[in-house]
């Protein structure tokens, strides 16, 4: 049985760790033994029954056969897994008993699927992704290593995804669109024809994001109409 630590221990963490457990109650054949996580707070407390035993630090001196990240953030995963794999430590993926893979996908290892993703035939998932809860990846997409596809976010057919790049909660990429390396895509958007890499784009259909400019309060009294 191979025993799986948990890095990080906040909200996304704890997820990993139901996904987890709900595997091993179905007969999968690992079992997670705990967290780590840097905020020395959390140092001996419990979540999902299982500890926090420490700081990344100290992974060496807690006996385990693999890892899985837990953390929200792309760069940071990715930070985090390039370091693991140097040192040698071996990703599992977490994949909710839930979820629906086809049986010819391809699922790098790290990557972290949601309760009732879906993953249809011939997509290729790279590393230490996470398809979060609900999400639909349809037939043929490409997802590089360390993306983020938010929960209820629905990729056409043919949709490439870059490498760290995040598609919001509920946004929408219609078919063939291609989404750039480290880009976001806002929660709702419609991506509807390509995104660049490290462009934040939202709306329908998506555009660049626009920041609006800090209003002085005159102005902000004008805008509301008081
Ligand atoms: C698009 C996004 C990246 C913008 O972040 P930001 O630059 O920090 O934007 P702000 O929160 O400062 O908002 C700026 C303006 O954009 C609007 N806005 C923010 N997100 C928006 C979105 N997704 N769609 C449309 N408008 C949006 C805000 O209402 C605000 O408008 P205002 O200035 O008229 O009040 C972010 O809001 C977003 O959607 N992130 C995705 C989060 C996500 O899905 N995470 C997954 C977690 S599981």
């Amino acid at each position: 049985m191979k025993r799986v630590l948990i890095i990080g221990a906040g909200g996304h963490a704890q997820v990993v760790a139901d996904i987890l457990l709900r595997m091993h109650e179905a007969g999968a054949d690992l079992t997670p033994i705990g967290f780590l996580d840097d905020n020395p707070h959390l140092f001996g407390e419990w979540r999902l029954g299982l500890p926090i035993l420490g700081p990344l630090a100290a992974i060496d001196a807690v006996d385990h056969d693999a890892v899985v990240i837990g953390i929200g953030d792309n760069r940071t995963r990715q930070a985090i897994y390039e370091r693991l794999a140097a040192c040698g430590e071996r990703f599992v993926v977490a994949r909710h008993p839930s979820a629906i893979v086809a049986h010819d996908a391809v699922i790098g290892a790290g990557t972290v699927i949601a309760a009732r993703a879906i993953v249809n035939a011939g997509a290729h998932v790279g590393v230490n992704v996470i398809l979060n809860s609900g999400c639909i990846v349809e037939h043929h997409n490409r997802i590089g290593a360390h993306a983020h596809i938010a929960p209820g976010a629905t990729l056409g057919g043919a949709v490439t995804v870059g490498e760290g790049a995040l598609v919001g909660i509920g946004a929408t990429v219609l078919p063939q669109c291609a989404v750039g390396a480290w880009s976001v895509v806002g929660g709702g958007a419609v991506v509807t024809a390509a995104v660049d890499d490290d462009l934040v784009v939202s709306g329908i259909p998506a555009r660049p994001h626009m920041k609006t400019p800090t209003l002085i309060p005159s102005q902000r009294r004008a805008r509301v109409g008081v």
